[in-house]
Protein backbone atom coordinates (compact mmCIF):
# COMPACT_ATOMS: atom_id res chain seq x y z
CA UNK A 1 0.00 0.00 0.00
CA UNK A 2 1.16 3.82 -1.09
CA UNK A 3 2.41 5.25 1.97
CA UNK A 4 1.43 8.67 2.90
CA UNK A 5 2.80 12.24 2.82
CA UNK A 6 1.65 15.31 2.45
CA UNK A 7 2.79 19.34 2.49
CA UNK A 8 0.83 21.39 5.12
CA UNK A 9 0.54 25.35 5.13
CA UNK A 10 -1.67 28.33 4.31
CA UNK A 11 -2.43 29.00 1.69
CA UNK A 12 -1.24 25.87 0.22
CA UNK A 13 -3.78 25.19 -2.47
CA UNK A 14 -1.01 25.95 -5.64
CA UNK A 15 1.77 24.40 -4.16
CA UNK A 16 3.59 22.29 -6.66
CA UNK A 17 5.39 19.63 -4.10
CA UNK A 18 2.36 17.55 -4.64
CA UNK A 19 3.54 17.34 -8.48
CA UNK A 20 7.33 17.26 -7.09
CA UNK A 21 7.02 14.04 -4.75
CA UNK A 22 4.64 12.24 -6.96
CA UNK A 23 7.33 12.38 -10.25
CA UNK A 24 10.27 11.79 -7.53
CA UNK A 25 8.34 8.72 -6.54
CA UNK A 26 7.61 7.54 -10.22
CA UNK A 27 11.24 7.92 -11.35
CA UNK A 28 12.85 6.25 -8.60
CA UNK A 29 9.87 3.66 -8.05
CA UNK A 30 8.45 4.28 -4.68
CA UNK A 31 5.06 3.91 -3.77
CA UNK A 32 3.93 7.36 -2.06
CA UNK A 33 0.98 9.39 -1.83
CA UNK A 34 1.41 12.93 -1.63
CA UNK A 35 -1.88 15.28 -0.60
CA UNK A 36 -2.12 18.74 0.71
CA UNK A 37 -3.50 19.68 4.27
CA UNK A 38 -4.85 23.50 4.50
CA UNK A 39 -4.84 24.36 8.28
CA UNK A 40 -6.28 26.88 9.52
CA UNK A 41 -3.95 29.32 11.28
CA UNK A 42 -2.94 27.81 15.02
CA UNK A 43 -4.00 24.17 14.46
CA UNK A 44 -0.61 22.82 12.98
CA UNK A 45 -0.68 20.72 16.01
CA UNK A 46 -3.68 19.29 15.68
CA UNK A 47 -3.59 18.78 11.57
CA UNK A 48 -0.49 17.07 12.18
CA UNK A 49 -1.96 14.71 14.79
CA UNK A 50 -4.97 13.51 13.02
CA UNK A 51 -2.42 13.29 9.52
CA UNK A 52 -0.50 10.78 11.95
CA UNK A 53 -3.33 9.25 13.22
CA UNK A 54 -4.62 8.31 9.75
CA UNK A 55 -1.14 6.51 8.82
CA UNK A 56 1.18 9.25 7.73
CA UNK A 57 4.35 8.94 7.33
CA UNK A 58 5.52 12.82 6.67
CA UNK A 59 4.78 15.99 6.25
CA UNK A 60 6.12 18.91 4.64
CA UNK A 61 5.86 22.29 6.22
CA UNK A 62 5.54 25.35 4.62
CA UNK A 63 4.38 28.90 5.48
CA UNK A 64 3.29 30.14 8.51
CA UNK A 65 3.69 26.75 9.95
CA UNK A 66 7.71 26.17 10.12
CA UNK A 67 8.32 27.47 13.68
CA UNK A 68 4.81 25.56 14.81
CA UNK A 69 6.19 22.23 13.43
CA UNK A 70 9.95 22.90 15.33
CA UNK A 71 8.03 23.02 18.67
CA UNK A 72 5.96 20.16 17.38
CA UNK A 73 8.74 18.02 16.56
CA UNK A 74 10.16 15.72 19.70
CA UNK A 75 13.73 15.50 17.91
CA UNK A 76 15.10 17.98 15.58
CA UNK A 77 18.30 17.69 13.26
CA UNK A 78 21.01 20.27 13.72
CA UNK A 79 20.16 21.34 10.59
CA UNK A 80 16.31 22.39 12.12
CA UNK A 81 18.20 23.70 15.50
CA UNK A 82 20.19 26.04 13.65
CA UNK A 83 17.52 27.64 11.27
CA UNK A 84 14.83 27.52 14.08
CA UNK A 85 12.26 26.11 11.58
CA UNK A 86 11.48 22.49 10.04
CA UNK A 87 9.65 22.07 7.09
CA UNK A 88 10.06 18.16 6.73
CA UNK A 89 8.31 16.13 9.40
CA UNK A 90 8.60 12.07 9.76
CA UNK A 91 6.15 10.33 11.64
CA UNK A 92 8.91 6.92 13.14
CA UNK A 93 8.49 5.53 16.66
CA UNK A 94 9.31 9.49 17.39
CA UNK A 95 8.27 12.45 15.42
CA UNK A 96 11.58 14.18 14.20
CA UNK A 97 11.78 17.43 12.77
CA UNK A 98 14.27 18.56 9.70
CA UNK A 99 15.09 21.46 7.81
CA UNK A 100 16.28 20.98 4.41
CA UNK A 101 15.58 24.73 2.75
CA UNK A 102 19.06 25.41 3.67
CA UNK A 103 20.74 22.63 1.57
CA UNK A 104 17.81 23.16 -1.03
CA UNK A 105 19.31 26.58 -1.44
CA UNK A 106 23.26 25.74 -1.60
CA UNK A 107 22.64 22.84 -4.07
CA UNK A 108 20.89 24.58 -6.39
CA UNK A 109 23.40 27.71 -6.45
CA UNK A 110 26.34 25.41 -6.25
CA UNK A 111 25.35 21.96 -8.24
CA UNK A 112 22.50 23.53 -10.66
CA UNK A 113 23.88 26.85 -11.16
CA UNK A 114 27.50 26.37 -10.67
CA UNK A 115 28.25 29.29 -8.25
CA UNK A 116 31.36 28.60 -6.03
CA UNK A 117 30.39 28.99 -2.76
CA UNK A 118 34.08 28.59 -1.37
CA UNK A 119 35.52 32.13 -0.46
CA UNK A 120 32.93 34.22 -2.07
CA UNK A 121 31.16 36.79 -0.38
CA UNK A 122 28.01 36.90 -0.05
CA UNK A 123 25.11 39.55 0.66
CA UNK A 124 21.75 38.20 1.89
CA UNK A 125 18.72 40.05 2.24
CA UNK A 126 16.16 39.38 4.74
CA UNK A 127 15.94 38.93 8.54
CA UNK A 128 13.31 36.77 8.41
CA UNK A 129 12.56 32.73 8.46
CA UNK A 130 13.89 32.36 4.90
CA UNK A 131 17.38 34.36 5.60
CA UNK A 132 17.64 32.50 9.00
CA UNK A 133 17.16 28.79 7.07
CA UNK A 134 19.40 30.12 4.51
CA UNK A 135 22.28 31.12 6.82
CA UNK A 136 24.19 28.28 8.09
CA UNK A 137 23.92 26.16 5.10
CA UNK A 138 25.99 29.07 3.30
CA UNK A 139 28.69 29.22 5.73
CA UNK A 140 29.00 25.50 6.17
CA UNK A 141 29.61 25.69 2.64
CA UNK A 142 32.32 27.84 3.21
CA UNK A 143 31.75 31.19 2.17
CA UNK A 144 33.76 33.31 3.00
CA UNK A 145 31.99 37.02 4.08
CA UNK A 146 28.38 36.43 5.16
CA UNK A 147 26.39 40.28 5.40
CA UNK A 148 22.71 40.45 6.61
CA UNK A 149 21.02 43.40 5.39
CA UNK A 150 17.25 43.89 6.45
CA UNK A 151 15.06 46.99 6.55
CA UNK A 152 14.27 46.40 9.78
CA UNK A 153 17.95 46.76 10.55
CA UNK A 154 17.83 45.65 14.43
CA UNK A 155 16.57 42.89 12.90
CA UNK A 156 19.14 42.18 10.62
CA UNK A 157 21.91 42.79 13.97
CA UNK A 158 20.13 40.14 15.66
CA UNK A 159 20.40 37.76 12.92
CA UNK A 160 24.02 38.67 11.87
CA UNK A 161 25.00 38.16 15.81
CA UNK A 162 23.63 34.24 16.20
CA UNK A 163 26.14 33.98 13.13
CA UNK A 164 28.90 35.70 14.17
CA UNK A 165 28.82 37.75 11.06
CA UNK A 166 28.22 41.31 9.76
CA UNK A 167 24.92 43.36 9.62
CA UNK A 168 23.91 46.60 7.69
CA UNK A 169 20.85 48.53 6.53
CA UNK A 170 20.69 49.08 3.05
CA UNK A 171 21.50 52.42 2.70
CA UNK A 172 25.17 51.77 3.78
CA UNK A 173 25.65 48.75 1.43
CA UNK A 174 28.49 49.38 -1.34
CA UNK A 175 29.49 46.49 -3.66
CA UNK A 176 32.07 43.69 -3.48
CA UNK A 177 29.48 40.80 -3.59
CA UNK A 178 30.25 37.63 -5.60
CA UNK A 179 26.55 36.66 -5.00
CA UNK A 180 23.85 38.90 -3.74
CA UNK A 181 20.22 36.50 -2.32
CA UNK A 182 17.01 38.22 -1.69
CA UNK A 183 15.53 36.23 1.08
CA UNK A 184 12.97 38.72 1.67
CA UNK A 185 8.76 38.33 0.83
CA UNK A 186 9.43 41.91 -1.07
CA UNK A 187 8.85 40.01 -4.33
CA UNK A 188 5.30 38.53 -3.48
CA UNK A 189 4.16 42.02 -3.32
CA UNK A 190 6.32 43.44 -6.35
CA UNK A 191 8.22 45.23 -4.72
CA UNK A 192 12.10 45.00 -3.90
CA UNK A 193 14.80 45.76 -1.00
CA UNK A 194 16.41 49.33 -1.31
CA UNK A 195 19.46 48.63 -2.53
CA UNK A 196 21.75 51.91 -3.71
CA UNK A 197 23.10 52.06 -7.23
CA UNK A 198 26.19 50.08 -7.67
CA UNK A 199 25.43 47.26 -4.57
CA UNK A 200 24.88 44.64 -7.25
CA UNK A 201 28.09 45.80 -9.62
CA UNK A 202 30.95 43.06 -10.50
CA UNK A 203 28.48 40.30 -9.10
CA UNK A 204 28.31 36.95 -10.24
CA UNK A 205 24.36 36.24 -10.02
CA UNK A 206 21.80 37.51 -8.43
CA UNK A 207 19.35 35.18 -6.36
CA UNK A 208 15.04 35.51 -5.39
CA UNK A 209 14.18 32.95 -3.42
CA UNK A 210 10.98 33.84 -4.40
CA UNK A 211 10.33 31.97 -7.75
CA UNK A 212 7.73 31.86 -10.35
CA UNK A 213 7.72 35.48 -10.77
CA UNK A 214 9.86 37.72 -12.57
CA UNK A 215 10.71 39.76 -9.11
CA UNK A 216 11.85 43.87 -9.13
CA UNK A 217 15.22 42.70 -7.85
CA UNK A 218 15.76 40.38 -10.65
CA UNK A 219 14.52 42.66 -13.20
CA UNK A 220 16.90 45.75 -12.04
CA UNK A 221 20.13 42.92 -11.43
CA UNK A 222 19.45 41.95 -15.40
CA UNK A 223 19.15 46.25 -16.08
CA UNK A 224 22.32 45.96 -14.22
CA UNK A 225 24.12 43.50 -16.40
CA UNK A 226 24.04 40.70 -13.43
CA UNK A 227 22.51 37.00 -14.19
CA UNK A 228 19.81 36.83 -12.18
CA UNK A 229 17.60 33.73 -11.11
CA UNK A 230 14.79 32.95 -9.25
CA UNK A 231 14.16 30.19 -6.26
CA UNK A 232 12.47 27.82 -8.44
CA UNK A 233 15.59 25.26 -7.89
CA UNK A 234 15.64 25.71 -4.39
CA UNK A 235 12.06 24.80 -3.80
CA UNK A 236 13.02 21.19 -6.17
CA UNK A 237 16.30 20.55 -4.49
CA UNK A 238 14.71 21.18 -0.79
CA UNK A 239 11.97 18.74 -1.71
CA UNK A 240 14.75 16.04 -2.83
CA UNK A 241 16.29 16.65 0.20
CA UNK A 242 13.20 15.78 1.98
CA UNK A 243 12.41 12.80 0.08
CA UNK A 244 15.91 11.56 0.95
CA UNK A 245 15.18 11.87 4.41
CA UNK A 246 12.09 10.29 4.21
CA UNK A 247 12.97 7.41 1.58
CA UNK A 248 16.96 6.96 1.35
CA UNK A 249 16.93 7.22 -2.26
CA UNK A 250 17.99 10.66 -4.23
CA UNK A 251 15.95 11.67 -6.88
CA UNK A 252 17.07 13.34 -10.13
CA UNK A 253 16.31 16.85 -9.84
CA UNK A 254 17.48 18.28 -13.02
CA UNK A 255 14.76 16.55 -15.11
CA UNK A 256 12.32 17.62 -13.12
CA UNK A 257 13.64 21.31 -12.82
CA UNK A 258 13.77 21.35 -16.09
CA UNK A 259 9.97 20.18 -17.02
CA UNK A 260 9.28 22.65 -14.17
CA UNK A 261 10.73 25.39 -16.49
CA UNK A 262 8.97 23.79 -19.41
CA UNK A 263 11.82 23.40 -21.60
P1 LIG B 1 9.97 34.76 5.77
O1 LIG B 1 9.71 33.60 6.65
O2 LIG B 1 9.48 34.61 4.35
O3 LIG B 1 11.38 35.24 5.81
P2 LIG B 1 9.16 36.94 7.48
O4 LIG B 1 9.75 36.32 8.69
O5 LIG B 1 7.83 37.63 7.56
O6 LIG B 1 8.98 35.90 6.30
O7 LIG B 1 10.23 37.97 6.88
C1 LIG B 1 9.99 38.71 5.74
C2 LIG B 1 11.28 39.39 5.33
O8 LIG B 1 11.04 40.13 4.14
C3 LIG B 1 11.79 40.39 6.34
O9 LIG B 1 13.19 40.44 6.27
C4 LIG B 1 11.17 41.70 5.86
O10 LIG B 1 11.86 42.84 6.27
P3 LIG B 1 11.54 43.53 7.71
O11 LIG B 1 12.13 42.61 8.75
O12 LIG B 1 12.22 44.82 7.65
O13 LIG B 1 10.03 43.61 7.77
C5 LIG B 1 11.34 41.51 4.38
N1 LIG B 1 10.45 42.34 3.54
C6 LIG B 1 9.13 42.14 3.27
N2 LIG B 1 8.66 43.08 2.43
C7 LIG B 1 9.72 43.91 2.14
C8 LIG B 1 9.89 45.06 1.32
N3 LIG B 1 8.87 45.58 0.61
N4 LIG B 1 11.12 45.64 1.27
C9 LIG B 1 12.15 45.12 1.96
N5 LIG B 1 12.05 44.02 2.77
C10 LIG B 1 10.86 43.43 2.86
Amino acid sequence: MSERYAVIGQPVAHSKSPWIHERFARETRQDIDYGLIEAPLGSFARAADEFRAGGGKGLNVTLPFKEDAFRYCAKLSPRARTAGAVNTVTFGSEVSGDNTDGIGLVRDLSGNLGVELRGSRVLLMGAGGAAQGALGALLEAGVAAATIANRNEARARELAARFSVAAKGYGELEGGFDLVINATSAGLSDEAPALPAGVLAGAKLAYDMVYGRDTPFLAAARAAGVNACDGLGMLVEQAAESFFVWRGVRPDTAAVLRELRGR
